[in-house]
């Protein structure tokens, strides 16, 4: 099966080479085609172009049935990747967030066994299925609002039968879900309650018996560490960093959300593909991000629901940076995976220019998640994973429409999927 989608008002991120991610001055540059075309064949993105070079006879040789769409009105934007989220989780976290209204702060739930360590506990005694029926429902709302890929973390276990059973569910995600799923192991999440006070033997069982068990089942493509205060030091997400590299998993990490943590820094040195959250982010470590492969990624959900001072976003596109930016969905600091929402704050809050902020939920999104050379851009032979948008009158309309939904048709892997 395949589509032709004839009068797209503006096919928006196309890009003719594979690239990375746009840095500085170059993520003001997103390429788009007034009243264009969009041919899919198969689960691949096969040609495109302005309507004033479309010719039927050009795909005569295509064995697949193309069924023509007319999108006059309407533009088309490859689907959001959501590099950074936790949604596989028990139960929500309402009441604390009432306490947090009250005046609690995000480390003082911590210590007093909420926030982290609550999630921990109802994941506990949830079954293996109800995480995967919850998570797939949210998986489900996500791809609504025009996310095609997402990948998510363990860290709500913090013991090994239980993010054993959190990577399980990913994996079974990822089989059955037409999203595109990466899977995060972060046991080093928060130090759980039979640990306390010997933080230190939770970081030797997380190296000695999670990495290898889990590099053995194959169950992540990542290793993530909360390096922040009150939670990882930087040498022991050194630690985890080096044993997890050696089995076969690529560093993303939460770093510098509460503090000037090192966790920026540590996170460049061991090649890290991310750097999430960034609220204290100094000349030291743009300085340090400068001369690394590593994505900065901000993630304004969080920073908004827990009144977080701001990442330095247009200091550190100043300074030449790529960033990206992701929901963050989680039942602590950010329950919500609407990545328009994302889009709008990225402009809203942190300023960036619309261009800038589609491509930090996209191209380079997609390079915080390691799937930039399949997703991320309207590009021949990536992924079909996009979206056809209601009619709306122009580019700027998608983050300046805030909280509504302005996604009419999505397609991933070249289907159209129905919700
Ligand atoms: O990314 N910062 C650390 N971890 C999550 C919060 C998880 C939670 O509170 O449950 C985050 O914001
Ligand atoms: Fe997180």
């Amino acid at each position: 099966m395949g589509y032709i989608i004839k009068n797209i008002k503006a096919l928006v991120q196309t890009e003719s080479e594979f690239i990375t991610f746009r840095a500085g001055e170059a993520m003001k540059n997103l390429p788009f085609i007034e009243n264009a075309f969009l041919v899919v064949v198969g689960d691949k993105i096969f040609d495109y172009g302005g309507m004033s070079e479309f010719s039927i006879k050009k795909y005569a040789s295509v064995k697949e049935k193309l069924e023509v769409i007319d999108a006059t009105g309407k533009m088309v934007f490859p689907s959001f990747c959501d590099s950074h989220t936790h949604i596989v989780y028990a139960g929500s976290r309402e009441k604390e967030y009432v306490d947090k209204i009250k005046g609690l702060s995000y480390e003082e739930i911590a210590k007093r066994g909420g926030g982290i360590l609550n999630s921990a506990k109802r994941l506990h005694e949830a079954t293996e299925d109800e995480l995967f029926e919850d998570a797939m429902l949210r998986l489900q709302e996500m791809a609504s609002y025009g996310t095609g890929a997402v990948e998510i973390k363990s860290g709500y276990g913090l013991n090994m039968e239980d993010e054993l059973k959190m990577l399980r569910v990913i994996r079974r995600l990822k089989e059955s879900s037409p999203l595109t799923i990466k899977s995060n192991f972060l046991g080093a999440h928060a130090v759980p309650m039979e640990y306390r006070g010997n933080q230190s033997g939770y970081v030797d069982l997380i190296i000695n018996e999670m990495i290898p068990l889990i590099a053995a089942e194959n169950l992540a493509d990542f290793v993530d560490v909360f390096c922040d205060k009150g939670f990882f030091t930087v040498e022991e997400t050194e630690r985890i960093l080096m044993q997890g590299i050696k089995y076969g998993l690529k560093p993303k990490i939460h770093a510098n959300e509460l503090d000037y943590s090192g966790g920026i820094q540590v996170g460049v040195k061991y090649g890290a593909l991310s750097v999430d959250h960034l609220e204290y982010t100094g000349d030291e470590e743009i300085e340090a991000l400068l001369h690394s492969e590593t994505m900065p990624t901000i993630l304004p959900g969080a920073a908004f629901f827990l009144r977080l001072p701001l990442a330095p976003a247009r200091k550190m596109i100043n300074a030449g940076l790529p960033i990206a930016m992701a929901s963050d969905f989680n039942p602590g600091s950010s329950p919500s995976g609407n990545m328009q929402l994302v889009l709008s704050m990225a402009c809203i809050v942190f300023r960036l220019l619309p261009e800038e902020a589609v491509n930090a939920v996209t191209l380079n999104s997609a390079y915080a998640m390691g799937v930039q050379d399949e997703l991320g851009t309207i590009t021949r032979g990536k992924i079909a994973n996009f979206f056809i948008t209601k009619p709306i009158p122009s580019i700027e309309y998608m983050p300046y429409s805030y909280g509504d939904n302005k996604v009419e048709q999505i397609f991933l892997n070249g289907e159209k999927i129905a919700f």
